[in-house]
């Protein structure tokens, strides 16, 4: 087995010099929507389209919201020549005209597959039959692909990855393909050269331990992102539930800060104002959508607090992150975010100028909440 995986490893190195993905996509972080994080199993074609018109309606896509990707359970079996067969119980009008639905509406369309011999929902998987599913995904015109890791039979991701990147491109539909190992074998250092994304955590859960542990996994990843490849947290809970509002602007900011694929995983059809405000805040879309593409990362953590910054074209973005119940303010000193003389600031969740300061900014921050500020010195004298 060891020579096995050795024999894997020294092909591996060898592709990964000759062959990397080059796609064109995912300039900047992908924007969209996904079904697990809510609906789990339970997905059918109606609730898609009705997902993809609330996208439209609500303001979504406007705010940059495009892809609309089936996670796992839309496929049930293989036919006799080994082509992937879609759940006509639940996709009676197949998946096809499903995507056609989908980008008429001007939005794109995701599926969602698994390196292994079956999905974690014990669908098939498409170890072994990457080409034959690539072609269709392309046929159907799918424009992005979720790739997960269950029932892998303990191969190397870095040998069952690749394939799947090769004959996507093959199929010369550009597929944006996002990996989901699950920060298993340090995806974020052979990654870039195989997915758009890739995870690099488990599964995120709609809770604040969860989303406080992958935040802090992320600490030490932001040298490894860039534009075409991203890491990924897992995918937003923003909405479904299990958080304070406080917690959920925190998790969203953080996550546009992380440079995070943007990808909803609540309810559109039944979002609440609050949701739908965190969601839709161009100013913080614009942190993840910076075209410097340049991850944010981590300068200070206590244990009240956490201060995070990123470079954008127009400043800096700085995030306090109060992980306490303690009663004080909150501060950053300029020097902890590299800069002198004086600067302007502005908060991205209040929409509003704070004004002019030296030195010094502070403010009073909710519990597990977060002020969003982005700070502007009037002359870059780092
Ligand atoms: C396939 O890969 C080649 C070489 O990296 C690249 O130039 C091309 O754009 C890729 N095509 C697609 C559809 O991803
Ligand atoms: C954190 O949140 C609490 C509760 O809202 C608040 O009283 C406190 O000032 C904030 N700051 C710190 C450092 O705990």
């Amino acid at each position: 087995m060891r020579q096995t995986l050795q024999v894997f490893l020294v092909l591996f190195s060898t592709f990964a010099i000759i062959n990397c993905l080059n796609n064109g996509l995912a300039l900047t972080p992908a924007m969209g929507w996904n079904s697990w994080n809510h609906f789990h199993c339970d997905i059918n074609e109606d609730l898609i389209k009705q997902t993809a018109d609330a996208i439209v309606s609500s303001g979504l896509a406007d705010a940059g919201y495009k892809y609309v990707n089936l996670d796992d359970c839309w496929q049930i079996s293989r036919d006799s020549e080994g082509y992937i067969q879609e759940d006509k119980a639940k996709f009676p009008s197949g998946i096809k005209a499903l995507a056609d639905y989908v980008h008429s509406k001007g939005l794109k369309f995701g599926l969602y597959s698994d390196a292994g011999d079956f999905t974690c929902e014990h669908r098939p998987g498409s170890l072994g039959y990457e080409v034959k599913d690539a072609e269709r995904y392309a046929e159907w015109g799918v424009d992005y692909l979720k790739y997960d890791n269950c029932y892998n039979n303990n191969i190397p991701p870095q040998v069952r990855y690749p394939p799947m990147r090769d004959a996507l491109n093959s199929t010369g539909h550009p597929i944006y393909f996002s990996m989901c190992e699950w920060g298993e074998q340090d995806p974020a250092t052979w990654a870039p050269e195989v997915g758009n994304s890739w995870r690099t955590t488990g599964d995120i859960s709609d809770n604040y331990d969860s989303f406080l542990s992958i935040l802090e996994q992320q600490v030490g990843l932001e040298k490894y992102a860039h534009r075409g490849a991203w890491n990924d947290p897992d995918m937003l809970e923003v909405g479904n539930g299990g958080m304070t509002t406080q917690e959920y602007e925190a998790h969203f900011a953080l996550w546009a800060l992380l440079k995070a694929p943007l990808l909803i995983g609540c309810d559109v059809n039944n979002m609440s104002p609050d949701t739908f405000r965190i969601l839709s805040n161009q100013e913080i879309i614009a942190i993840n959508q910076d075209p410097l593409g340049i991850q944010g990362r981590r300068v200070l953590k206590t244990d009240q607090y956490q201060l995070w910054i990123g470079t954008i074209v127009d400043g800096i973005a700085v995030i306090l992150f109060n992980t306490s119940s303690q009663d004080s303010d909150l501060s950053f000193t300029f020097e902890q975010i590299g800069i002198t003389g004086q600067a302007i600031i502005r908060d991205l969740y209040k929409h509003q100028d704070l004004g002019k300061f030296s030195n010094s900014f502070s403010t009073n921050v909710p519990t597990h909440g977060v002020a969003v500020l982005k700070v502007v010195p009037l002359s870059f004298a780092y």
